[in-house]
């Protein structure tokens, strides 16, 4: 049984898989711009904390609900907390279908930006270059849209369809230390550069009077975004986990690399845009412009070696995003591998396509093709890109924690989540008491807040 699903064949292999599948647009596309929009210093600490008191909490849960019962989502969650629990499973799996539909157009733009920054290293970066234009041309084109997906989509089903091992473990293997190496080159580029010192003071000195209430719960939000909480991914990834392995340490690593990667992300691009008088203004716009509009302007006419570093710039989103659409897919695939009884191979391709569908509805949402740029669903937003993306952040991850939080600390016996969290893996310094707390009191009280915003004061954290 155990075998026919597969298991990560070490510690360090799922280590690495679940940070590749919590290090991604988030981290690199998401963090640094709402960092910016709230100002920095404040918002970061207020972030860190809710990282440390719902995140991590959260974290343990999810893998151990995975670990002990070695199901995915659905099955997990009805043998852990009780047989209506599923339902929770299988709004997580609606979930990472959605989220897959929207984040592979996203990371489809890297690839775009990759082979216009190769272009420009071999041939020089165009005088009459407006980046502002080329975003606008590329986004609109639908038919280099609808290539750029499904060229992510078929990297993204290619991986998952060899399983567990041969194809997420061994991606993960891989492209996770080639990702550290570049941050780790921009960052030492970066920190030459005369920005740096201003950039880290708007990072990490805080000054709580530039932040709003809005922020707090915005800092919320993306804690579960970031960390792949929320969902079922978790659970998943835990449910490949064998009972040698420690969730609490695994946890500890995971939730520390993806803080650092985004602090590091964003202090990469600040000192970049610092460094640039006048800049501070033009980026102020969206999220868009600070990846895709400012930085690859910025690469050839201010950065240090930034004909080289470009290229790997985007590279290295490319990679981020892939380590995480792989755990999207797989969310949905072993639901209907273990759920339904259909062979991987099988699974892979059928929930590849059917994700697909919805990607072209993403893909084409930013065109002018007449129906589908046009097609007001939610709130005035436009099209399949944004809806999904609303709905996904405001509704789903929030409504998904909270449940999987009431789950694991009310409904769940404290012999059973203390048999696999207080067991003979856990490290010396981990109080099962502490854990306990935090995830019957703390962390749904801090998820309930963010639903009620959401609700109440028309908080939107898409
Ligand atoms: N954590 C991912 C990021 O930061 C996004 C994400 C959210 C995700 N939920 C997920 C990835 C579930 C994989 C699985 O970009």
């Amino acid at each position: 049984m155990t075998e026919q699903r597969g298991n990560w064949t070490s510690n360090a292999g799922f280590i690495l898989a679940a940070t590749g599948s919590a290090i991604g647009l988030g981290n690199l596309w998401k963090f640094p711009f709402i960092t910016w929009e709230n100002n920095g210093g404040a918002f970061v600490l207020v972030y860190l904390v809710c990282i440390a008191a719902v995140g991590l909490p959260i974290m343990m849960a999810e893998l151990l609900i995975g670990r002990k019962t070695q199901k995915s989502a659905v099955g997990a969650l009805r043998e852990a907390v009780g047989p209506g629990w599923g339902i929770v499973g299988g709004w997580g799996v609606l979930c990472g279908f959605i989220l897959l539909s929207y984040y592979t157009v996203i990371a489809g733009w890297s690839l775009f930006y990759f082979s216009k920054t190769i272009g420009w290293t071999v041939g020089g970066f165009p005088a009459d270059m407006q980046t502002g234009d080329l975003f606008g041309t590329q986004v609109s084109n639908a038919g280099l849209q609808l290539t750029l997906s499904l060229g992510f989509s078929i990297a993204t089903v290619a991986v998952v369809y060899f399983g567990v091992q041969k194809g997420i473990e061994r991606i993960a293997k891989l492209f996770l230390p080639i990702l550290f190496a570049i941050l780790v080159l921009l960052l030492v580029s970066a920190l030459g550069m005369s920005g740096s010192g201003e950039a880290l003071g708007f990072i990490f000195r805080p000054s709580f009077s530039e932040l709003e209430p809005g922020g707090v719960l915005e800092a919320l939000g993306h804690s579960f975004f970031t960390l792949s909480l929320g969902m079922g991914a978790m659970i998943t990834y835990g449910s490949y986990i064998d009972r040698s392995q420690s969730i609490v340490k695994a946890s500890a690593v995971i939730v520390v690399l993806d803080t650092l990667i985004a602090l590091v992300a964003t202090v990469i691009m600040f000192s970049v845009i610092f460094s640039v008088p006048g800049m501070e203004e033009q980026v102020g716009g969206s999220t868009v412009g600070m990846l895709f509009i400012s930085l690859p302007q910025l690469f050839y006419t201010e950065v240090p070696f930034g004909t080289l570093l470009g290229p790997l710039f985007y590279v290295l989103v490319a990679l981020a995003a892939l380590t995480s659409t792989i755990s999207l897919l797989e969310v949905v695939a072993a639901y209907v591998i273990d759920e339904h009884g259909i062979e991987r191979h099988k699974a892979t391709i059928l929930c590849g396509s059917a994700i697909f569908v919805f990607t072209i509805f993403a893909a084409l949402s930013f065109s002018d093709v007449p129906l589908l740029a046009t097609m007001e669903l939610f709130e005035g937003k436009i099209g399949w890109f944004s809806t999904a993306d609303h709905f996904v952040s405001n509704w789903m991850l929030p409504t998904g924690g909270l449940a999987i939080t009431i789950a694991a600390g009310w409904f769940m016996t404290r012999e059973a989540t203390a048999a696999e969290l207080a067991d003979e893996t856990a490290p010396g310094w981990f109080n099962y008491g502490f854990w306990r707390f935090f995830i019957r009191f703390v962390s749904p009280l801090a998820v309930g807040a963010i639903i009620i915003a959401v609700l109440f004061f028309g908080v939107d954290f898409s």
